[in-house]
């Protein structure tokens, strides 16, 4: 290669290596090696020599193209590695940042004791209810042998709302609904005086008062137990209550009181209270549930005949029992949404 063959070839070099871009770097090919670039200027220029000049140039000419070409290879290659890097650095991880704190929900205290009276009684051969919130007068009074004008009707502070209806206030409603849907189902067996399978159901949910202090909220939760058939008596209801509470506080020193009491739906009726041999509470006596034996008229609201039927039943308070399980003393905690207070039950 003559001088000016090198010249040639330092001048792609620097042409290659101050373009920036693709586009930069195929146009300064094009300056040597395109249809009228340098190099091949100096090819066409061969045909007008003889056979020896045309070998000896030709030559030199060639290893220039090549040693052009190689360059353009080298340029285009340290080009995509350039922005293989810069692509990469963008997309880098930082991995010593601080990781996204993950928020783990949780149940609410007073979900996980209705989850645990469901289970209970489930393993007691216990089926669990729903129901509306909203009822009438029907099923939350009259039904249940609390007829208009009848004073047992005060003792609940009722929100009504249009159109006749109300806000349940407390579970016991479900007592008739249940009990209806039942029969209905059994309605063949009862019409061929056939043996109809008990009833025996848990209604948990929620319930409305006109109600606001430390241990009453205007919402609470309530769960109804209902068991009738044709030999259910208040021993049952004394077992299955007393093996409840004894599960659900996982303490056998557990001591239950029946205290008489007044319901229009039962009798005779009771409220249950329980009292703790051991921790904070040791000593007094809580109040927990009301409860009874179903009422002849009631019976016979659900479809049944009080001659034949007999069954009891209750209505408790989880709210009440997520208190005492785990020591709190003042139940609007449970409704402020606080969650200071409501991830400690995680
Ligand atoms: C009743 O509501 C009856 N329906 C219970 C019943 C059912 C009796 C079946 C017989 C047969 P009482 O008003 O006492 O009864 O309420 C029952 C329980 O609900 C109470 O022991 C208490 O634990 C809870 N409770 C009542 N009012 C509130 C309130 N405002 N806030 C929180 N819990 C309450
Ligand atoms: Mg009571």
């Amino acid at each position: 290669m003559n001088s000016s063959l090198d010249a040639l070839v330092h001048s792609a070099k620097n042409a290659f290596h101050s373009a920036n871009t693709p586009a930069d770097l195929e146009n300064a090919k094009a300056l040597f090696l395109g249809k009228s670039g340098q190099i091949t200027e100096l090819m066409k220029g061969l045909s007008a020599l003889s056979i020896e000049e045309k070998k000896s140039q030709g030559a030199g000419i060639n290893q220039a193209k090549q040693a052009i070409e190689a360059l353009l290879q080298e340029r285009r290659a340290a080009m995509q590695e350039e922005a293989l890097q810069s692509q990469l650095k963008a997309e880098a991880l930082d991995v010593t940042l601080p990781a996204r704190k993950r928020h783990t929900g949780g149940l609410h205290p007073v979900s996980l004791t209705l989850e645990r009276i469901e289970k209970i009684f489930s393993s007691m051969g216990f089926e669990v209810a729903q129901g509306p919130e909203i009822e009438t007068d029907w099923f939350n009074f009259t039904a249940l042998n609390t007829p208009e004008n009848h004073p047992a009707r005060s003792m609940h502070d009722t929100f009504y709302v249009e159109g006749g209806y109300l806000l349940r206030t407390h579970t016991s409603p479900m007592q008739i609904r249940h009990a209806v849907q039942h029969v209905k189902r059994y309605r063949s067996l009862l019409d061929q005086d056939q043996r109809m399978p008990e009833i025996r159901v848990i209604a948990p949910g929620r319930t409305y008062r006109v109600d606001s202090d430390a241990t009453h909220s205007p919402m609470f939760h309530q769960c109804e137990g209902l068991w009738v058939g044709e030999r259910v008596s208040f021993k049952d209801l004394k077992v299955v209550f007393t093996n409840f509470c004894k599960t659900f506080f996982e303490s056998e020193d557990l001591i239950l009181r029946f205290r008489p009491s007044f319901f229009p739906f039962t009798e005779p009726s009771a409220e249950i209270d329980i009292q703790f041999s051991e921790g904070p509470l040791a000593g007094r006596w809580l109040e927990v549930a009301g409860s009874g034996q179903v009422h002849p008229n009631v019976i016979k609201n659900m479809g049944l005949d009080p001659e034949k039927y007999i069954g009891f039943a209750f209505g408790m308070g989880p709210d009440r029992l997520t208190m005492l399980r785990y020591g709190v003393n003042d139940l609007r905690l449970f409704f402020d949404g606080d969650l200071r207070f409501l991830t400690q039950f995680q």
